[in-house]
């Protein structure tokens, strides 16, 4: 039996073989034989957009690995540096590879006095920090023009290396100017994730005590939101990205299309939503409402994984250490009932809606002091190193604009009325 389909055009009777190729036919085999006729397909749930070797995702047996390596060993034996090295590197770094890495990214981390003074004071005192992170990252456009100059792969790496080190300096700016506290610069002593903590939390000029499980617990955190295949804002960063645009506009673009409620703004609404059921015997009602189509459960539910993430398995285990250092969030028991209730209740079963990564990582976040507005901002923090990946990869393969077609479903030809017989 042939690895192939066969096309036929009953109109003509033509007919063309196609191969089909790790999972996918090409379309420009269709096209030969069907010229203008489209594949209607507008969530683009049964299309490949791109040839991608960065991440590998088994919806059906709920596996996700980052360049061949299994997102639990990742989560377990690397630091968020490293797998960001692995993502836009190709390769997790040696022991000296990553101490440049480290010293490259830690002298990259400081933004321009002109953020502080102008960006972020422009923006209202009760401005969602989202809001703010898409604006600045679009506003890092106009300090680094030469970033435009994308087929140059060494600019392309320098803007890579800008972008991640640079991210966690603006959310925490970002957040301080939301509280009213005082602008805490990086500090390049201090690894990653505890600089974002410190830049975050440090109060006064004593040094900020980091505390070793908690900074563990959000550099995995990140490690398993670093990259998603051709999720939402990525494929985002490809149209918008194979336009030519600079990376810091791209970037801004998938941050918009991340801050959505569907994708990545979803850690925020899973926490609205548990305070709005606020205890575990409200759960009952609240399922009958889903059900009835008047709430949707938020955190659960996938457009590939029909089983559980994998990533929700690792993170309700983060979850106890990090309770047992902060103390139960006494949303977890509301969180735990809905698992439960949904995991036995057919209408969550015959549409395999499982948590996904974002139902326990709000509480996570909260736990840890973060207020809600910041969790969808901790997301891009994890994200940006994939999609600086997606954008380097597109950009390296000469890929063509991004420009879909469609089915025209408007009024016929027609003449414009003159506007007294409109
Ligand atoms: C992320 O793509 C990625 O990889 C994303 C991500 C990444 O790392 O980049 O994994 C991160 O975005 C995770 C998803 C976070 N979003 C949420 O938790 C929001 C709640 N989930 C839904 O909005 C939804 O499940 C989506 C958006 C995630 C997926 O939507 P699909 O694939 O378009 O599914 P669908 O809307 O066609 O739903 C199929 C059925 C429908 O019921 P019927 O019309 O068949 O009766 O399932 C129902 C839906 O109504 N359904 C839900 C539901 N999700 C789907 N019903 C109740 N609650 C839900 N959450």
């Amino acid at each position: 039996m042939a690895d192939s389909v066969t096309i036929t055009d009953n109109r003509t009777g033509q007919t063309v073989e196609v191969p089909l190729v790790d999972g996918t036919v090409s379309a420009k085999a269709w096209s030969s034989l069907l010229p203008g006729v489209w594949f209607d397909d507008p969530s683009f749930s049964a299309t490949s957009g791109a040839d991608s070797a960065i991440t590998f995702l088994d919806g059906g047996a709920g596996l996700l690995h980052y360049r061949g390596y299994p997102i639990e060993q990742l989560a377990e034996r690397t630091t968020f540096l490293e797998v960001a090295h692995l993502l836009v590197r190709d390769e997790l770094p040696t022991a000296s590879q990553l101490k440049d890495w480290q010293r490259e990214i830690a002298e990259a981390a400081p933004i321009h006095e002109n953020f502080h003074k102008r960006i972020f004071e422009g923006f209202r005192d009760d401005a969602h920090t989202m809001g703010v992170l898409v604006s600045s990252i679009a506003a890092m456009s106009t300090f680094w023009p030469d970033s435009k100059d994308i087929e140059n792969p060494d600019q392309r790496r320098a803007e890579i290396v800008r972008l991640i080190a640079k991210m966690p300096t603006v959310a925490a700016g970002a957040y301080r100017r939301n509280v009213g506290l005082p602008y805490v610069f990086p500090d390049p002593e201090l690894d990653y994730t505890s600089n974002f903590l410190a830049m975050m939390f440090k109060v006064g000029d004593s040094p900020y005590e980091v505390n070793p499980v908690l900074r563990d617990a959000l550099d995995m955190l990140f490690v398993l939101h670093a990259d998603h295949e051709q999720n939402c804002s990525t494929t985002a960063v490809r149209v918008v990205g194979s336009s030519h645009a600079d990376p810091y506009v791209t970037v801004a673009s998938a941050a918009a299309a991340l801050y959505g409620p569907r994708h990545g703004g979803a850690n925020e609404a899973v926490l609205r939503m548990l305070e709005g059921i606020g205890d575990y015997s409200n759960v009952d009602n609240f399922i009958t409402e889903v059900k009835a189509g008047e709430q949707k459960l938020m955190g659960f539910g996938h457009r590939v994984y029909k089983n559980y993430d994998p990533r929700a398995k690792i993170l309700k285990d983060t979850a106890h250490r990090v309770f047992d250092v902060t103390g139960t969030n006494p949303l977890l028991d509301v969180a735990l009932k809905l698992e439960e209730v949904a995991l036995a209740d057919e209408y969550f079963v015959e549409r395999s809606l499982y948590p996904n990564v974002d139902f326990y990582s709000g509480l996570i976040y909260q736990s840890m002091g973060f207020p809600a507005e910041m969790f969808t901002v901790l997301f891009a923090i994890g994200r940006t190193p994939g999609w600086l990946a997606h954008w380097d990869e597109m950009l390296s393969r000469n890929s063509r604009i991004a420009r879909p077609r469609q089915r025209y479903i408007g009024p016929a030809d027609r003449d414009v009325p003159d506007i007294d017989s409109r």
